[in-house]
């Protein structure tokens, strides 16, 4: 029997999936159980290295739904709980924001109750709560979030992340619960679903299509590797201290130009017939209530859990686009998929 069992929501998306990874990768001895609805952004693809592994158990079923939840977790053992599952897609949540309520903060509602089962029967050692910076609101020139920062959520997304990171943090005071939140920045890397900025950039270039920047392209959003992310995750949910929480950054600000720019330089000599790609640029309208900028300061998991990134933005941003080179049946079959009637929506007219 494994000593760490780990249920991991939303472990078919993006960094739910990278974690995942990180896991099995780093213990032989674990057990994972992945519960995920299959939203537009789930993906199977995203664990298909590890599906003949035993360690690793997936879980078809709705946070938001506590009758599913009950039903097909029935039986199942885990003492760790890493939660991801979430709406994650600012824009959506302007035109969509129900989803995100009933996902976001009913959902994770459910999956608190679920692990106080557990806590009150002395099973539960560690749950794991994934936000965002978001929750910090917007920031002007200067400054940067430190976990002391006042929440000032501006989206629909983000006020249902501060929602639930506010039951999390009251089942700690209220349950005793061995609960830990994480605020992070945006993240990059393999398996990010097309609709964010870098991959919707890298795929647009290989498909010579306009890439829409929103305004003047001048938001600037603080990069920080999925990979790294992941390890940091891991590290809070062994060495983080109960009740706490913790900024995850790599103090790596760019404007949304920038990035975009550079995309397309590494797209030039990856894809020369398409050179020069920053003909493709398009402005469009901006996102209502565009936050200007984030920007983490990850001094306190630096300094009491010994985290540092292993990967360079530069090393990393290259990783990235080639593993979009190199997997191009991933996202072909998103991109032919219910993902087509959502990017002709919002790009409609460019
Ligand atoms: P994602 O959209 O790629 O994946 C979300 C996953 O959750 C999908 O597999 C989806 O099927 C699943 N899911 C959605 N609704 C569900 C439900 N009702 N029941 C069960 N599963 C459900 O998101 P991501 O980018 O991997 O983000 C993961 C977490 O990290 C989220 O909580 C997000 O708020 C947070 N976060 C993301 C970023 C980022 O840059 N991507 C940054 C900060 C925080
Ligand atoms: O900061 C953490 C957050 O980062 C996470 O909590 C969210 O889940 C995640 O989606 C991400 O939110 P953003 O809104 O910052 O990410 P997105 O990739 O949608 O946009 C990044 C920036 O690029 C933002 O300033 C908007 C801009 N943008 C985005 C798209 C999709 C464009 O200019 N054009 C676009 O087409």
């Amino acid at each position: 029997m494994a000593k760490r069992k780990i249920l991991v929501t939303g472990g078919a998306g993006f960094i739910g999936s990278n974690f995942v990874h990180n896991l099995l990768e780093s213990y032989d001895d674990i057990k994972v159980i992945v519960l995920d609805k299959l939203t537009y952004a789930g993906n199977l693809q995203n664990l298909a290295k590890w599906k003949n592994d035993d360690r690793l158990l997936f879980i078809k079923a709705d946070i938001a739904n506590k009758h599913e939840l009950d039903t097909r977790l029935h039986g199942i053992e885990f003492n760790e709980v890493a939660h991801f599952a979430a709406e994650s897609h600012v824009d959506r949540s302007i035109s969509g924001p129900e989803e995100f309520v009933k996902t976001n903060v009913l959902g994770t509602f459910y999956i608190l109750e679920l692990a106080r089962k557990l806590h009150t029967s002395g099973n539960l050692k560690v749950f794991l709560h994934v936000s965002t910076d978001e929750v910090f609101g917007s920031l002007g020139k200067e400054g940067s979030f430190t976990e002391l920062t006042s929440y000032a959520p501006n989206s629909p997304y983000s006020a249902s992340k501060a929602g639930s990171d506010h039951l999390v943090r009251s089942y700690f005071h209220t349950y005793g619960m061995p609960v830990i939140t994480t605020n992070c920045s945006n993240n990059y890397g393999p398996f990010h679903f097309p609709e964010k900025l870098i991959p919707l950039m890298i795929l647009n270039c290989l498909q010579n299509k306009p890439l829409p920047v929103y305004g003047k392209g001048d938001n600037i959003r603080d990069w920080l590797y999925v990979k790294d992310h992941c390890i940091a995750i891991d590290l809070a949910m062994q060495k983080g201290k109960f009740g706490e929480t913790y900024n995850i950054g790599t103090r790596n600000e760019k404007n949304n130009l920038e990035i975009v720019q550079l995309i397309c330089k590494l797209m030039d000599s990856r894809n020369p017939e398409g050179a020069p790609h920053n003909r493709l640029i398009t402005f469009v309208a901006d996102r209502p209530g565009h936050d200007f900028r984030y920007s983490i300061d990850p001094s306190k998991i630096e300094r009491e859990l010994s985290w540092t990134p292993k990967y360079s933005f530069e090393e990393a941003i290259e990783e990235t686009v080639d593993w979009y080179m190199n997997n191009k049946s991933w996202w072909k079959e998103i991109l032919s998929g219910s993902y087509q009637s959502y990017y002709e929506e919002q790009y409609k007219g460019i």
